[in-house]
């Protein structure tokens, strides 16, 4: 991960991001990993650390690796899991829910872990799914694992029919959940102000939002302390970690609003 923390916050790019946002009417936030970053979750184009470093995502986040080792794969989100429960939602995470306070904010983001929803936030589309949600490899059973719930590391058996459960995620080479690109690209055509936040606009089809929004007439403000392939198309640069961005430019508005 980019050491964000050590980026200092350029007030003018602040101050231009909240008077961009102060006269949009429609907003929508594309987040990635990047936003999850400060609660302790690692990014996807980070090495791995620990018992983990030794993989990549796409060694584990795949149909064919769970059906050459489930129990790793569990084992990894089990991991993950506990990652989330540990961190919680972050400063980004809640600057969001204040925003959406006095603004009309949609969320449409990459990131598997709820911490949107923990933070506050009620209008979110999930890209990739949900790391809490479990569904059967072989019936219609699903089930939602409980934050407390003791992570284990083993695979978790389906109560109907006791195949494997498999997390409710997308994985590599799986295609998005069509609701979810529906409502997500009725957001992006109706938005006339974008935040892309910690995300590096590679993978796609996701990343295709961003391009969409970047070659639309919605302005776009970035939120990462990398340049990314969209950086110079962008009207508004933060080059700082969300938990550092996003707080800041709440508070430009509050100073900037009396009537927030
Ligand atoms: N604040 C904001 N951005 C950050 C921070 C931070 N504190 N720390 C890192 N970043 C940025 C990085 O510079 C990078 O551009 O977040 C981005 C994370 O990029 P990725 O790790 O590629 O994550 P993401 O873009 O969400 O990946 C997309 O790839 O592996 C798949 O399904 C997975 O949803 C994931 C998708």
């Amino acid at each position: 991960m980019t050491d964000a923390t050590d980026a200092v916050l350029d007030s003018v790019a602040v101050d231009r991001a909240a008077e961009l946002i102060a006269q949009a009417t429609n907003i929508v936030v594309l987040s990635g990993a990047g936003i999850s970053a400060e609660s302790g979750i690692p990014t996807f184009r980070e090495a791995q650390t620990g018992l983990w470093a030794r993989f990549s995502p796409a060694d584990l986040a795949s149909p064919e690796a769970f059906a050459r080792d489930p129990a790793r794969v569990w084992a990894w989100y089990h991991w993950r899991r506990t990652l989330i429960a540990r961190g919680g939602p972050n400063a980004g995470h809640h600057a969001l829910v204040s925003l959406a306070a006095t603004q009309h904010l949609h969320i449409i983001t990459q990131n598997v872990d709820g911490l949107h929803q923990a933070a506050g936030s009620a209008s979110v589309t999930e890209l990739h799914g949900n790391i809490w949600r479990e569904r059967c490899s072989n019936c219609a059973h699903r089930r939602t694992a409980r934050i407390a719930e003791a992570q284990g590391d083993a695979p978790v058996r389906c109560a109907d029919c006791g195949d494997l459960m498999r997390p409710d995620i997308v994985w590599f080479g799986e295609h998005l959940p069509t609701r979810a690109l529906a409502t997500a690209e009725q957001a992006v055509a109706d938005a006339d102000c974008v935040l892309v936040i910690g995300t590096s606009n590679q993978v796609y089809p996701a990343a295709a939002f961003v391009d969409t929004v970047v070659a639309g007439k919605a302005t776009v403000i970035e939120i990462n302390p990398a340049r990314t392939p969209v950086s110079g198309d962008v009207d508004c640069c933060l080059r700082v970690s969300a938990s550092l961005a996003l707080p800041a430019i709440v508070a430009a508005l509050d100073a900037g609003q009396p009537s927030r």
